[in-house]
């Protein structure tokens, strides 16, 4: 599996318990990285450091809840006494509630907002300076094909992840200058926890994969693909470019 040169690259995922997030820690520390497997449950977390390690790859499960800012200036410090700095970050963590707008609660708006889009600026606010001390980083936002076009009852979870987007472009504007590339991926119908209601229910099933020309779901390797070749310097010319992985859905 070792197609991209992250040798002892040290980077940071958010949400990687399980998931998209595993599937990018699982493929980057093949690919040499020392991976930084964060979550809000550190026991998942070491499930995935301790599969990374079977494999004879690098990895360091710590704590992590995004809307959390003390949390992530905590993990930040950690990371770079033990590592020394910091290479990559992949904002990954994101929650997804399908409801409409006029009947959900406030309280759920703010935790899809706080964890989707403020969870992203924070953890990139507190990561910025070590790469911009190093002249070196790579950051990587989740984003979703949502973030382009309409999915059913997801009024708020489009608009954070269309949100984060604009946010590639802008950062990768800002930070260009200290060789810092932000980049986003915006994965279609992964097999993942998040999905399995949907994929599980045999009419929505059908709509889904009606709309996906390749003719099945993604699955979280297909996602760490995209965003191991935009962490790997093959792809310093590429920033502020989102990525996107769908099978096709939104061509269209
Ligand atoms: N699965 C898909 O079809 C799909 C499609 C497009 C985009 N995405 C995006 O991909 C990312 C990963 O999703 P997934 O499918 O792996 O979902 P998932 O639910 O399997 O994983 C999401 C992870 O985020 C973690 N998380 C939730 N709140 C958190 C918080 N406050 N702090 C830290 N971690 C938190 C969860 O514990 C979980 O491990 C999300 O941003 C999601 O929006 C997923």
């Amino acid at each position: 599996m070792n197609q991209y040169d992250l040798k002892d690259k040290v980077a940071i995922i958010t949400g990687a318990r399980r998931g998209i997030g595993e599937g990018i820690a699982l493929m980057f520390a093949a690919n040499g990285a020392k991976v930084v497997v964060t979550d809000i449950d550190e026991k998942d977390c070491q499930r995935v450091v301790d599969k990374i390690a079977k494999e004879g790859g690098k990895g360091l499960a710590l704590e992590l809840d995004v809307t959390n800012e003390k949390n992530i200036q905590k993990v930040v410090k950690r990371v770079v006494s033990e590592y020394g700095r910091i290479d990559i970050l992949v904002n990954n963590a994101g929650i997804f509630i399908q409801e409409e707008l006029d009947k959900m609660e406030v309280s759920t708006i703010d935790k899809m907002l706080n964890v989707n889009l403020r969870g992203v600026l924070l953890c990139t606010k507190y990561v910025i300076p070590e790469m911009k001390q190093q002249n070196y980083g790579k950051i990587i936002n989740i984003a979703s094909i949502a973030g382009f076009v309409s999915f059913d009852l997801s009024g708020v979870y489009c608009a954070t992840k269309g949100a984060i987007v604009n946010l590639t472009r802008e950062l990768a504007m800002e930070l260009s200058k200290y060789r810092i590339n932000v980049n986003a991926v915006a994965p279609g119908v992964i097999e993942t926890p998040m999905t399995e209601n949907l994929r599980s229910d045999k009419g929505i099933a059908d709509v889904l994969l009606s709309k996906i020309p390749y003719g099945r779901y993604g699955i979280p390797k297909d996602i760490a693909n995209a965003a191991a070749f935009l962490v790997s310097d093959d792809s310093d010319y590429i920033t502020g470019q989102t990525v996107v992985v769908d099978g096709g859905w939104t061509i269209y």
